[in-house]
């Protein structure tokens, strides 16, 4: 090696040693006479120091270091001066006294700077995206990750999992993105399609009887992203051969926990991890992936406001919607503005209004407190548990609605207020989904997970007459209000599945041409099976405290799936058109 040690790797034991070490230029500081410079590698930073009476030539070299220059340096290592030791650093104790210095590389100057973090433009940061990668920050996100998917490999090894690659190249696997599609220039007019999941794939190994398959699967999806989605991403993606549902969520459980343990020893992991159905998150969280971090639930209160004489919540009621409402500590004194952007955020949801009770210090403060008679109000009060200084926040409406904004109110308020401890991981599995979703848009079913995850023994026969009543044996994994993991049991029988795609509205043809491979191999003996696969970004970003997944990926794209560093997608030359026989049109 060009070096002797690492910059993150001296500390008292080393004094006297002479070392010699390679890095960049992180910060220069000069003291009239002697030169600090911060030289920094993966591992950390290094103080070394240049002193032109003892080592003039080196000092002489100093001067022209500039940031982010490759230097490698021979020196001696020294104990700082008593009080210039660096606490938050780990080499802060030592300094190393350079005797010879080379510049391995120049560097022009960055676009932006790698020893501080500020507040660089996102397009900048991806553009050169290499040197954003030097952030400590970074390094240390993508070395978390690495941790945690070799943890994952591990635990899976070690109980029987075996890891199997399965094509990029493939037909078309619909999640409910649009398909990313590669034209085949050996049979023109013709498409791969790359998987948005190995999901048929997975099946067909339990099919082949392999018994446990994992994969840390790459995933590409056409979707509109955000910060949580980007068009490629990554899965652990994993299937058991004759699973019962608890088989594979203590799987994850256990793993998920232990690997937090390990990996980022500083959380904190609910365990066991709650369980909820479906129906259980919607009506106490307002939404299918729940923060657990903290309560402020929503409470339903439509029996005893459906018989005041308030209108809005009479006819609400009477028509089949529900009064719900949220108990916000310590908030009763919000001014009308503050109020208003809370009603706001409420139509956004689609609310017709929000009624507020406020318990202040002066007594009760309400819009709807004419409409009610004491008793009304003291019930109401009692069935949310009030106490002085609560905000009650109500919306009446379809239940949706109701879910959708107090679900909506119920995050952002838990964040202005800090009730989500932070290093907090809040795992919780959602189960029984229901298995098909109305789409009122196209009028027709679709499916809630994917079209292979079985519906409940018990509710097979609903398919014929109730489908919307139908639930299904999934689970999801989510975590701080994160969706984490998606999984199933499946459907291993070809009459199921084909009912299954009738109801989703394939012709027989349409299913045969597209899921033909799987109808067949139904046939030929398939084990009940089931699987899950957690979404890596979104494990990782939660395990690093970033709100978005391109900051725990190498190479992410942007919003508008570009790839500012390569300038991808970009157009590719006429001869390779020709030869895939296709042409491009500007039609819009
Ligand atoms: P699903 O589509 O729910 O299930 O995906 C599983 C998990 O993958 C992650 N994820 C994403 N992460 C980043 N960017 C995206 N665009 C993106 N889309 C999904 C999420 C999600 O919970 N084959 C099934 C799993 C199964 O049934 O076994 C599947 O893919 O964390
Ligand atoms: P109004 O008498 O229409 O001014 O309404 C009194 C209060 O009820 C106002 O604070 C409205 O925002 C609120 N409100 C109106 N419609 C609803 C609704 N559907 N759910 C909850 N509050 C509502």
């Amino acid at each position: 090696m060009l070096k002797t040690h690492t910059c993150g790797e001296l500390r008292q034991e080393h004094i006297e040693q002479t070392v010699t070490l390679a890095g960049w230029v992180h910060r220069r500081r000069d003291h009239g006479g002697l030169i600090f410079i911060d030289v920094r590698d993966h591992f950390g930073l290094t103080q070394i120091v240049f002193n032109p009476a003892t080592s003039p030539d080196a000092h002489k070299l100093a001067y022209d270091l500039r940031a982010e220059y490759v230097i490698r340096v021979t020196g001696n290592v020294a104990a700082r001066p008593a009080g210039q030791e660096n606490p938050n650093l780990a080499t802060g104790d030592i300094e190393v006294y350079v005797t010879h210095a080379e510049i391995l590389n120049e560097a022009k100057n960055p676009p932006f700077l790698i020893s501080v973090e500020e507040n660089v433009d996102e397009g900048l940061r991806l553009k050169y995206r290499y040197l954003d990668l030097r952030h400590e920050r970074i390094q240390r996100n993508l070395t978390i990750r690495h941790r945690a998917i070799k943890f994952m490999r591990d635990y899976l090894d070690a109980r029987g999992f075996i890891e199997i690659e399965t094509p990029i190249l493939i037909k078309s696997t619909p999640e409910g993105a649009r398909d990313y599609v590669v034209p085949s220039r050996v049979h023109p007019g013709q498409f791969y399609a790359l998987p948005q999941s190995p999901q048929q794939l997975k099946q067909l190994l339990m099919v082949a009887g392999f018994d446990r398959y994992y994969q840390i699967a790459r995933c590409f999806r056409d979707e509109d992203l955000r910060a949580d989605r980007q068009p490629e991403f990554t899965q652990l993606d994993l299937e058991m051969a004759f699973p019962e549902q608890d088989d594979i969520l203590n799987l994850i459980e256990g793993c998920f926990t232990e690997l937090v343990k390990t990996v980022t020893p500083h959380k904190r992991v609910l365990s066991p991890f709650p369980r909820l159905t479906y129906d259980q998150s919607i009506a106490r969280f307002g939404t299918d992936k729940p923060d657990v971090r903290f309560g402020m639930e929503l409470i339903d209160a439509s029996d005893i406001a459906g018989k005041t004489n308030f209108q809005v919540f009479a006819n609400v009621v009477k028509a089949g919607g529900q009064v719900k409402a949220i108990r916000v500590p310590g908030c009763a004194n919000y001014t009308r503005k503050q109020i208003d952007e809370l009603t706001e955020m409420a139509r956004a949801k689609g609310a017709q209004g929000l009624a507020t009770i406020a318990l202040t210090a002066e007594g009760i403060k309400s819009p709807i407190a004419k409409f009610l008679n004491a008793s009304e109000m003291n019930a109401l009060t009692a069935r949310l548990n009030a106490q002085s200084g609560d905000l009650l926040l109500f919306v009446a409406d379809k239940s949706k609605v109701v879910a959708d904004a107090l679900g909506a109110l119920r995050l952002h308020l838990g964040q202005r207020l800090n009730l989500a401890e932070k290093d907090l991981l809040a795992f919780a599995w959602v189960v029984d989904f229901p298995l098909f979703e109305w789409n009122a848009e196209a009028q027709r079913w679709d499916a809630t997970h994917h079209l292979f995850t079985s519906p409940k023994p018990s509710d097979l026969p609903l398919l014929d007459t109730d489908p919307g009543r139908v639930h299904a044996d999934c689970y999801d994994l989510v975590c701080n209000g994160y969706e984490l993991a998606s999984g199933s049991i499946r459907i291993h029988r070809r009459d199921i599945q084909e009912k299954i795609l009738a109801i989703l509205q394939y012709s027989r043809e349409d299913a045969f041409a597209r899921f033909g491979h799987m109808l067949t191999a139904f046939e030929y003996g398939a084990p009940p099976h089931g699987g899950i696969a957690p979404g890596i970004d979104r494990f990782v970003a939660l395990l690093c405290d970033e709100t978005s997944i391109r900051d725990v990926i190498a190479f992410p794209k942007t919003a508008a799936a570009t790839d500012l560093m390569t300038d991808a997608p970009s157009e590719i030359a006429p001869e390779q058109l020709k030869e895939l026989k296709l042409q491009i049109t500007n039609d819009k």
